[in-house]
């Protein structure tokens, strides 16, 4: 008796570990502001050397690399794993200012943490949107 229980909450908790999250292409940000969130630009778009920036940031002081991996495809992580950065369609449904809210804000209910005004600044927030916007480019 006790031997089932005890398989059947371990492989409840393999499971787990390797559910990526039923509805990824879903918005993160609440229903209210959605309009207004993916009306806003990246400001920093056409500024010479931020691209770069963004790439030290997501390899440095914003820790991205340690759940968002090197290519952008992400590590498995209990419950929810990170979003596959190379995955075309989600590339092409997130604005740049609703990844910004995710930065700011976190995804509830999943293990990404709020960045902007935690380890990075906003300014940093948009330099690093620029970059994950790369793992897209063939
Ligand atoms: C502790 C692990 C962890 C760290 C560190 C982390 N993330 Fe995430 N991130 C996640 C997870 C898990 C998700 C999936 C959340 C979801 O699907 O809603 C995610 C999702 C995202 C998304 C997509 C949300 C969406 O709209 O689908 C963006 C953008 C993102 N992360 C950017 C970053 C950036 C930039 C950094 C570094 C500054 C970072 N993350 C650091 C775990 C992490």
């Amino acid at each position: 008796m006790k031997w089932t229980l005890i398989l059947s909450l371990i492989l409840i908790s393999i499971s787990d570990v390797y559910a990526f999250h039923p509805d990824i292409y879903q918005p993160r940000v609440p229903k209210e502001i959605l309009e207004d969130t993916q009306d806003i630009d990246n400001p920093f778009e056409e500024i010479p050397g931020a691209l770069e920036k963004g790439k030290k940031i997501y390899f440095g002081k914003g820790l991205c690399v340690t759940c968002h991996s090197n290519n952008g495809k992400g590590v498995r992580l209990p419950g929810h794993s990170p979003r596959d950065f190379t995955d075309e369609k989600w590339q092409d449904i997130r604005s740049d200012g609703e990844l910004m809210w995710v930065l700011k804000n976190g995804s509830p209910g999943t293990g990404m943490p709020v960045r902007v005004g935690k380890v990075i600044t906003e300014e940093e927030g948009w330099q690093v949107i620029l970059f994950i916007r790369q793992f897209n480019a063939k």
